[in-house]
């Protein structure tokens, strides 16, 4: 079972700032990371008879939880994230595309805020069912999760582990971009204090699920100049 999960976990790119969600399916349930509404997913959770559907969250910000009333609208849904996640003050600013539309209005992208805003209306999306403060471990369809409090790009932002090998990073660890600590709550120096250390004891045989970009193996990534990168530097962007 741990050796074949990894390629049917399912990735759906965000089109309006390139985030990814991540999707396990089997046995008519389905584990979602970090949900965004998507035709092709429902898809695929149709083909596969989903009925049940956990979503948890690698942090708070928009681009990375946007789809949780759409899934709780169309499937027996259950969340669980870092409490920090549903602190009211930042969910006020987190909770709503005001921040992703002001980076598309940076790129001069116009017609995708008016396209966005029409398609999430709500502004405050997140609510949970299971919270965690430091860490949590947790049985899903006989797979081991772990999911462990990392805050510095934001404050809920957390580690999720699935059968010790496969780790969603969220925007901790973004393959060939700078570290994003420039929002509202970030902490740089934890950042570098905590988080830093921490990816770095990443296991090389583990495969990284980053919050944007490709999916990669540790062993393919490299901490240099403050980033963690591929090696390829034609492919460094800034997120
Ligand atoms: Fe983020």
């Amino acid at each position: 079972m741990e050796e074949s999960c990894g390629n049917r976990i399912q990735r759906y790119v965000f089109p309006y700032i390139d985030s990814n969600m991540y999707i396990l399916a089997e046995n008519k349930e389905a584990l979602v990371i970090d949900p965004h509404i998507s035709a092709e997913a429902d898809r695929y959770l149709r083909e596969n008879q989903v009925e049940k559907v956990t979503i948890l969250l690698t942090h708070e910000h928009f681009d990375h939880i946007s789809g949780i009333p759409w899934f709780r609208k169309h499937y027996d849904t259950k969340v669980i994230c870092q409490q920090e996640a549903l602190n009211p003050r930042t969910q006020k600013h987190f909770g709503r595309p005001l921040v992703v539309s002001l980076i598309l209005s940076d790129r001069g992208e116009h017609e995708k805020i008016k396209e966005l805003e029409a398609e999430y209306p709500s502004k405050h999306p997140i609510t949970a069912e299971q919270t965690y403060q430091e860490a949590m471990d947790l049985a899903w369809q006989g797979h081991f999760l772990h999911m462990e409090h990392l805050p510095g790009h934001s404050p809920a932002s957390s580690l999720i582990m699935l059968d010790r090998r496969h780790v969603f990073t969220g925007d901790s660890l973004i393959p060939d971009a700078e570290p994003t600590l420039r929002w509202p709550w970030s902490e740089e120096g934890l950042y570098w204090e905590k988080v830093v250390p921490r990816l770095l004891q990443i296991p090389e045989e583990c495969i990284i699920y980053p919050g944007h970009r490709n999916i990669t193996e540790m062993r393919n990534l490299k901490y240099e100049n403050n980033m963690f990168v591929t090696g390829d530097i034609d492919k460094r962007i800034e997120i």
